[in-house]
């Protein structure tokens, strides 16, 4: 085995935005690209030399070949040791955990989680520093750097490893080892949750339908919900981890996983719905007949996530992505705790969570999580609510309207206009910032503005500053629309609008949410212009 220190071009482009680095399959399959971006990564952290690594996917098509490749890079580079997940697989939050239970170096996660899978598709690269979590901005920056000025990549030259054989293998002078991706991680929920509740509300007859969409989620999810908890055979659907996600897209959301949603608002409707993303991080819960969105969500899990064992001594704070609703600020501080607004990307929540800030955190784009590890969890999310359930003894649905009652409702939706022309989104984005100073005080569709500013984030543990992190405007009438380019998409730019609407307590509840939305919607139309500057009658996505 010999190391070939292989001369390469820099690689403009290869920034890693809210989650890593994302790009079509194609790219990372050209000659170099993936190496350069390893080679860069390790060079951002200081080198491999003598370091161990966690390494794993979501088992998208040529998620085991670049983990080959990776594997020889580390080796090459001096690592000592991978502890890389059978058959390549780890879910994001699995990883996250074995890179804090071994206490390693960090590791190299390879997911463009809920986007579709396959050599036309997307693939990405991402990686996460010793507390678990992913790379915060000063990494990712010196990454991008380091790709730009590349000169070389070190690999070893030396046959494949067996990725199925759970057990010890060598790599030149590496260590690798093969583990069971669930084991571990079905032990941290174990500790987290009363699994004997659980166990007996199935027994007792409660049902369930899991989606885990042909993505890593799916043996997780049967090993917890049909091996530990007894839910019976069928429970998972769609549980084997598919190259390209059975043709799918791993998104749990309404409209990408239509046929839970259309099963949940139908007579034969098992009690809960839930499904999980390609890499297993983001989840969906639906109750008989309501989607929960994931705003509500975070806020029912916050309010009642001392019923779990994990969380009995109660939350140290709660932590929001901006344009998530204001739904957990009000448990927040009815519960007399702490509550934080970061930018969008999961990144910005390991300070707060290292720092004992926060104990749950959440986006309004399907992605919940709390201080057991440093990503999002999809499954953990969904182990909550069934705790909650089996404490509590009410349906998801009674819940959520107890919790409307209580609080009162954050009426919330998101518009994704997607691969618009960049150069009109970003005009967009630019004219609407020119006119914020002035906005304050006029009328637009009966809503008028109380301030409109752009979101910067100062993040109080460690003092960095973020600026550019979306436009809010927020109305008198309790109503907000923010505007935000997406981070993560593969073709031309994506526009976000995410439009809220607060109904205090004692009011309608019960409106259809597009509907009560209706009036900030259009008010941010007609501030911005987006469907004639975008060419977009109406949004390709609305969730
Ligand atoms: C999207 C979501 C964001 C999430 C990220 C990674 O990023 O909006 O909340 O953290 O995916 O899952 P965006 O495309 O909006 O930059
Ligand atoms: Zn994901």
């Amino acid at each position: 085995m010999t190391i070939d220190v292989v001369s390469t071009q820099p690689i403009e482009g290869q920034k890693p935005g809210t989650s890593g680095l994302r790009k079509k399959t194609r790219i990372f399959m050209e000659p170099h690209y993936l190496e350069n971006f390893v080679q860069s990564i390790f060079n951002a952290i200081g080198g491999a030399e003598g370091k161990t690594f966690v390494i794993g996917g979501d088992g998208r098509y040529f998620n085991a070949e670049a983990i080959q490749t990776i594997l020889k890079m580390a080796a090459a580079n001096g690592a000592v040791k991978a502890i890389v997940g059978q058959n390549g697989l780890l879910s994001t939050p699995s990883a996250s955990h074995l890179i804090r239970l071994n206490k390693t170096d960090g590791g190299l996660i390879l997911s463009a989680s809920h986007n579709p899978g396959g050599i036309d598709e997307d693939f990405g690269l991402k990686f996460n520093i010793q507390n678990g979590g992913p790379a915060p901005e000063s990494v990712t920056d010196a990454m991008l750097e380091q790709t730009k000025t590349l000169q070389s990549y070190k690999t070893l030259s030396a046959p494949d490893i067996v990725l199925g054989q759970i057990g010890k293998q060598t790599l030149g002078a590496m260590e690798i080892e093969i583990v069971d991706p669930v084991s571990d991680y079905t032990a941290l929920m174990k500790s987290l949750f009363d699994f004997d509740k659980i166990r007996a509300m199935f027994a007792s007859g409660f049902t369930m339908r899991f989606d885990a969409m042909h993505a890593v989620t799916g043996p997780y999810a049967k090993a917890i919900l049909e091996g530990e908890l007894g839910a019976p055979d069928g429970t998972v659907i769609n549980g084997v981890p598919l190259e390209d996600f059975g043709g799918g897209h791993p998104d749990p959301n309404p409209v990408w996983a239509k046929t839970l949603m259309d099963l949940m608002m139908s007579d034969a409707s098992p009690d809960f719905g839930a499904a999980s993303d390609g890499d297993g991080d983001r989840n969906m819960v639906v109750a008989r007949g309501t989607y929960v969105t994931p705003s509500d969500s975070l806020a029912v899990l916050a309010a009642n996530a001392h019923l779990a064992p994990g969380y009995k001594t109660g939350l140290k704070g709660v932590a929001r992505s901006m344009p998530t609703s204001a739904a957990s600020d009000r448990v927040a501080a009815r519960l007399g705790i702490g509550s934080y607004e970061t930018p969008t990307g999961w990144k910005f929540f390991g300070n707060l969570l290292d720092a004992g800030k926060v104990t749950i955190c959440g986006e309004e784009s399907a992605g919940t999580g709390s201080d057991h590890v440093r990503e999002k969890d999809g499954l953990w999310a969904i182990l909550l609510w069934l705790n909650i359930l089996a404490e509590r003894e009410m349906s998801a649905s009674e819940i959520l309207n107890d919790h409307w009652e209580t609080y009162g409702r954050d009426y919330y939706s998101r518009h994704d206009f997607e691969a618009v022309p960049a150069d009109a989104a970003n005009e967009l984005m630019s004219d609407l910032r020119a006119k914020l100073p002035g906005l304050a005080g006029q009328t637009f569709a009966g809503q008028t503005v109380k301030h409109a500013d752009e979101f910067s984030y100062h993040d109080p543990v460690d003092q960095s500053v973020s600026h550019n992190q979306g436009i809010r405007i927020v109305f008198a009438g309790d109503a907000r629309a923010v505007f935000r380019l997406s981070g993560t998409g593969t073709e031309g730019a994506t526009l976000r609008l995410y439009l809220e609407q607060y109904a205090p307590q004692g009011t309608d509840h019960a409106k259809d949410t597009q509907e009560a939305l209706r009036s900030v919607r259009d008010a941010a139309q007609e501030i911005s212009g987006l469907k004639e500057r975008l060419g977009r009658d109406a949004p390709n996505v609305m969730t």
